[in-house]
């Protein structure tokens, strides 16, 4: 079942973030504000009590590069699904999620940023329709990342 997250997910959660990305792990505020913030948008999966997954995003108005206009967007801030269900299509499930919430909020586009060491993570974009825009040189602690993004229009 996939349901807006609210606070009470939040220990759960972070749980989940400090077994996937250790280090480099959300902290329980930030992980609050991801829940609470009112541009954030962060649901959960779960079976039964068990937290499957979790999936953030932000929706906001920037301004368009080439005409004069606002246009929205969706940001993918964070993906993470446990490792016990991967390789299920529980990953796949919420980047489904994410493509419903951003045609719903009429963006024009769906970003995100990604290691480029998770190869994993970039062949689920992929098959999800994203493709690489540009290379974020030094974006992480110890590497590169990309930019990957998908239009919704046109
Ligand atoms: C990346 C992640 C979210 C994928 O979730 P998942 O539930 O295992 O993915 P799905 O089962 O929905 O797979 C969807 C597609 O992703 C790709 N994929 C998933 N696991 C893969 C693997 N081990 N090797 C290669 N491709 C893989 C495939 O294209 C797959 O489609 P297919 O099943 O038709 O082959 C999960 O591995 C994860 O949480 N990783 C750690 C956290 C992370 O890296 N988050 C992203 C940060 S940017």
């Amino acid at each position: 079942m996939i349901y807006k997250a609210t606070i009470d997910d939040t220990m759960d959660i972070y749980e989940l973030e400090k077994e996937t990305f250790q280090e480099d792990s959300y902290s329980c505020e930030e992980i609050e504000t991801l829940i609470t913030h009112k541009c954030r948008e962060t649901f959960v999966i779960r079976d039964s009590d068990y937290l499957i997954g979790y999936i953030s995003f932000n929706l906001y108005e920037c301004q368009d590069k080439i005409q004069p206009k606002q246009m929205k967007r969706l940001y993918i801030q964070s993906l993470c699904i446990n490792s016990k269900y991967r390789k299920q299509g529980f990953g796949r499930q919420l980047m489904e999620y994410a493509d419903l919430q951003a045609n719903m909020y009429k963006c024009e586009s769906i970003y995100l940023h990604v290691k480029q060491s998770n190869k994993i993570a970039q062949e689920l974009y992929k098959s999800c329709g994203f493709t690489i825009s540009c290379i974020l040189k030094n974006y992480y602690k110890k590497e590169d990342g990309f930019m990957m993004s998908k239009s919704l229009k046109g």
